[in-house]
């Protein structure tokens, strides 16, 4: 049977169950490949339209569906010539009309054409048939820029597709624990934390942001968010319940090759969206019948239109983390799981005008997701890459992997560990080399390499510091260094060995020593310390959510509690931890579970803090599991990497000892 479905106009059931799952053996997506297809063909051809869409370039599309091969047609009516311009080849669109790219289009229309893409790479094996190719560079799906029209070149074996799927009609992965009686609170949280869970085609895909019943205005909290369901998968992994992570990786999976588009420019294919929302659609011509539909938000909705970097990093980390915790390693082995790891890097290794191995990012593209000064090379972002290469090192499949892939993940992780090491780093001694830098050298060999002048080492840092313990710094560029002390950056580089054994010690040593600045009445301070007066009003644009000691401008974030907790028992201190989680459980639950606190010492609920936030259930509830079973957590770091330091990318440092080499002989006491 053949059926027809438009944007606008569907004539079959609805589609989750159409188009994406069937949780069947051997299928992909709820598709039967027949291995006699092995070069079956999806033409990309002009008809049958049903109704136009109205869009910046009024593009019209239409499927056919084929209930063995998912979409076989693309169907454009109504072509717009600006889709064939020069300016759009350069996007790498997934469909192709006639030959021509689809470059803007209609959101919602969007999500058919991007089930298509995902459809498509599911059938085919691109990637495998691209396996001798030595150019990384030219990842591409099905329907992308060169295809037309496009082929299923090869279909590995029934076996093999069968290894690599994982069966989503199995019962769940059980893994076992040691029991232990649970408190009040905590049943409660987990009560809290089931019920946030959102569900697509009758399957869990995540956990929405917030649930509190008495927001009337809930913006997008009441979307999954990608960073937010990170701790959400860690407590139902660590509760021996796998399945809602591999559907949360799978269907964000698919979400990542969509389409996407602001005003007319499309971003990479690899990028993670922040969030995204089941929505229930009415189906056209059929009244009263409804399809759910995942609706992602790259950013052209989010406050500010800022891209998430750091989705698609955590989408990595998640993934060996489920790998790890359930055993459960054909997640990862999946053709179209591996693509997806590349796409993701390819954006993030692409070669630009950059001078550091770092990723240069606009302000608002991690957690902290609005105007904040942190614009450049933020540490959170730095230690979410560094973590995100070291996963995909391990869960790359050297067979499926460009050459060159593994070669650009290798010398950048290398780079990227020397570079924050060696300059983001602060203690006593560092400070005081800064405060005594000469400026203005012009020369390979100069010392004070970034121009930094030393009058830019803040009143409150000099008073602030330490004797012992250090810690990164929030940010480096020409002649800035964000002295400021960001959170998650730091604990991420204790958890991911981004920091050396000395430093990451040196990082818990601070916390330590600065426990009523950075913990005081609830674990943690996300940034210290807070902007105020003409700081404030010049670095996040006046923002009256992010006033001095609230939200991102110091406020306290229970949820990195979890964050704090793994890298304590990385570095055997669990008892901090425990110092923490019993800092906050005297308050979270009374308290509803806040999204963050307020004030100096972190005393006040947040002026417009959400209630029931899940990433604070959640981060309670995953700490507490990682205290319990230490053997878990280990699972989740990443130990020192030794034969990392010892590549020197360039070739003129180490034995060579050329003198070009910054890493040959780093000029501060500060020897990784
Ligand atoms: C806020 C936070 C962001 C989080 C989102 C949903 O925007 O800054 O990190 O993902 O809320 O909880």
């Amino acid at each position: 049977m053949v059926s027809y479905s438009c944007a606008g106009i569907s004539t079959v059931k609805p589609s989750c169950r159409r188009i994406l799952i069937s949780y069947k053996r051997s299928s992909v997506f709820g598709f039967q490949i027949p291995i006699s297809n092995r070069s079956a063909v999806i033409n990309l051809s002009k008809s049958r339209v049903s109704r136009g869409i109205h869009t910046c370039n009024s593009i019209v599309l239409g499927f056919r569906v084929d209930p063995k091969l998912g979409f076989r047609d693309v169907i454009d009516s109504n072509r717009n010539g600006f889709c064939c311009s020069a300016s759009n080849w350069g996007r790498q669109p997934r469909v192709l009309l006639n030959g021509c790219p689809v470059g803007v289009y209609d959101r919602r229309f969007s999500r058919l054409v991007s089930k298509v893409a995902s459809d498509y790479r599911n059938h085919s094996t691109s990637v495998e048939s691209h396996v001798n190719d030595t150019s990384w560079e030219r990842i591409y799906i099905q329907g992308g820029l060169n295809v037309k029209p496009v082929v299923i070149e090869k279909l590995k074996s029934k076996q093999e597709n069968e290894d690599k799927l994982l069966d989503y009609s199995r019962s769940d992965v059980i893994i076992e624990f040691p029991d232990r009686k649970e408190s009040e609170i905590e049943k409660g949280a987990w009560e809290l934390l089931r019920g946030s869970i959102v569900n697509y085609c009758g399957s869990p895909v995540g956990t929405i942001a917030a649930a509190d019943p008495a927001d009337k205005l809930p913006l997008n909290y009441d979307q999954v968010f990608i960073r937010d369901f990170v701790p959400s998968a860690l407590a139902f992994l660590l509760n021996g319940e796998g399945e809602i992570v591999k559907n949360f990786l799978l269907h964000t999976l698919q979400l990542q090759s969509w389409e996407k588009t602001v005003d007319c420019h499309s971003p990479g294919q690899g990028l993670t969206p922040a969030s995204f929302k089941v929505r229930s659609v009415p189906l056209d011509g059929r009244p009263g019948e409804f399809e759910e539909v995942l609706d992602p938000d790259f950013g052209e909705s989010a406050i500010g239109r800022v891209a998430p970097v750091d989705s698609g990093l955590w989408w990595i980390i998640l993934l060996r983390a489920y790998g790890k915790i359930t055993g459960d390693y054909t997640l990862q082995e999946r053709v179209d799981v591996q693509t997806g790891i590349q796409l993701i890097l390819k954006l993030c290794l692409a070669d630009g005008f950059d001078m550091f191995p770092t990723l240069l990012v606009t302000d608002g593209s991690c957690m902290i997701d609005r105007r904040m000064g942190i614009h450049g090379h933020p540490l959170e972002i730095q230690a979410l890459f560094y973590s995100a290469l070291r996963c995909s090192q391990e869960m790359v499949t050297v067979n499926d992997t460009p050459k060159d892939l593994v070669a650009a993940i290798n010398n950048r992780l290398s780079a990227l560990c020397f570079h924050i090491r060696e300059y983001y780093w602060v203690d006593m001694k560092k400070i005081n080399e800064i405060y005594r830098y000469k400026t203005e050298e012009y020369s390979t060999d100069a010392i004070n390499k970034f121009n930094i002048y030393p009058e830019q080492i803040p009143s409150w840092l000099v008073d602030w510091f330490p004797e012992s313990g250090g810690y990164f710094i929030g940010n480096l560029q020409p002649a800035h260094m964000d002295f400021r002390f960001f959170t998650l950056g730091n604990l991420w580089s204790i958890v991911s060995s981004l920091g050396s054994p000395k430093q990451n010690d040196g990082i818990l040593n601070l916390i330590e020593e600065k426990w009523d600045d950075l913990v005081a009445n609830m674990p943690l301070k996300i940034c210290y310390p807070a902007l105020d007066n003409e700081e404030w009003r010049i670095i996040t644009g006046s923002d009256p959510k992010n006033t001095p000691w609230s939200y991102h401008n110091g406020g306290s974030w229970p949820t990195l509690l979890w964050q704090f907790t793994l890298a304590c028992i990385k570095m055997k201190r669990p008892e901090l931890a425990r110092k923490a989680i019993t800092v906050a459980e005297k308050r979270l639950s009374s308290d509803k579970w806040p999204e963050y606190y307020d004030t100096r010492y972190g005393r006040f609920i947040g002026k417009q803090s959400r209630l029931y936030q899940t990433w604070t259930i959640a981060g309670f509830l995953t700490s507490k599991k990682l205290l319990e079973n230490p053997e878990m957590a280990s699972k989740l770091f990443l130990e020192e990497d030794y034969q990392l330091l010892e590549n020197c990318v360039c070739g003129l440092g180490g034995k060579h000892g050329r003198k070009k080499c910054y890493r040959a002989a780093p000029r501060s006491h500060h020897v990784v």
